[in-house]
């Protein structure tokens, strides 16, 4: 697949890293369907990017959300070719502190979201893809994932967070195995600090102070450098079941 002829998915598309991939992706020639519960913001990113973009308002946890947004991205792009899966949230918690137990509701949100919702969107547009009329080697579309850097070396507070993103990276290769027979490949973004209204939310200290530990370039990533490897991914027919670190080399204590 070129990059023009990117159909997209991208979910959390409406902020940080989905949006970067969103304008990575039309500024390559190619279309996306912004699917993200803030619809004001959404809207606004799809009306700037004319007929490359759409808004579908979206819950990533409900099917019957996400089976709406695929129909309405399927009729304005005449059908879609690729998942690009950026929804999710973060938490702070540990498994005990001064208030008694992690609440049991927040872990399951952590894992429903982020998990489930990436599950949920992937097995309902790859079963649309599946249809595709097949490319060179029998392509007919790809996926990417985002975990994290905290799939691997994961901080105090990250129980949670930890295990939702090990989840993706475990998941990527027996998903590449089960979407072979279709030509649909699958790989996965492991991000280390980037520069999204969640983590401004950290403060200028704090971002100078963990910028100190990334090895090269000694600053957070940018959105779009995010979306550059996303549109690599998409469009690289070789490239499968794998998991990249996007990190400037940061090694987290
Ligand atoms: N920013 C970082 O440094 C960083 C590092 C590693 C991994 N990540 C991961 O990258 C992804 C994007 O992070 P970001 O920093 O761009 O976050 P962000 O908060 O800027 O954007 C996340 C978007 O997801 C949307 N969203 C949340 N729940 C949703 C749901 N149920 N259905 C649909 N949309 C939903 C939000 O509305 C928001 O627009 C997340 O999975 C995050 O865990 C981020």
């Amino acid at each position: 697949m070129e990059a023009n002829d990117i159909k997209a998915i991208v979910t959390g598309g409406a902020s940080g890293l989905g949006e970067g991939t969103v304008r990575e992706i039309v500024k390559a020639g190619g279309k996306a369907a912004i699917f993200d519960m803030n619809e004001a913001r959404g809207q606004e990113i799809a009306a700037e990017l004319g007929d490359a973009a759409i808004f579908c308002k979206v819950d990533v946890t409900s099917e019957e959300d996400v089976n709406a947004g695929l129909d309405a991205a399927t009729a304005a792009f005449g059908g879609i070719n690729s998942v690009v899966n950026c929804a999710g949230i973060a938490v702070g918690q540990k498994i005990t502190g001064k208030d008694g137990p992690h609440p049991l509701d927040k872990y399951r949100k952590v894992l429903d979201i982020n998990v489930v919702g990436t599950f949920n969107v992937m097995r309902l547009a790859v079963v649309r893809m599946e249809q595709n009329d097949p490319g060179e080697d029998g392509a007919r579309g790809a996926v990417v994932n985002t975990a994290s850097v905290a799939a691997f070396d994961g901080q105090k507070g990250q129980a949670a967070y930890s295990a939702s993103k090990g989840a993706i990276v475990a998941s990527n290769l027996p998903i590449a195995r089960d979407l072979a027979r279709s030509g649909i490949r699958i790989n996965t973004i492991a991000p280390g600090l980037f520069m999204t209204p969640m983590a401004a939310g950290l403060g200028d200290e704090m971002v100078e102070e963990l910028s100190q530990d990334i090895v090269f370039p000694k600053r957070f990533g940018k959105p779009s450098e995010y979306g550059r490897l996303a549109v690599f991914m998409l469009t690289h027919p070789y490239i499968n079941g794998e998991t990249v670190r996007l990190d400037g080399a940061i090694r987290l204590p």
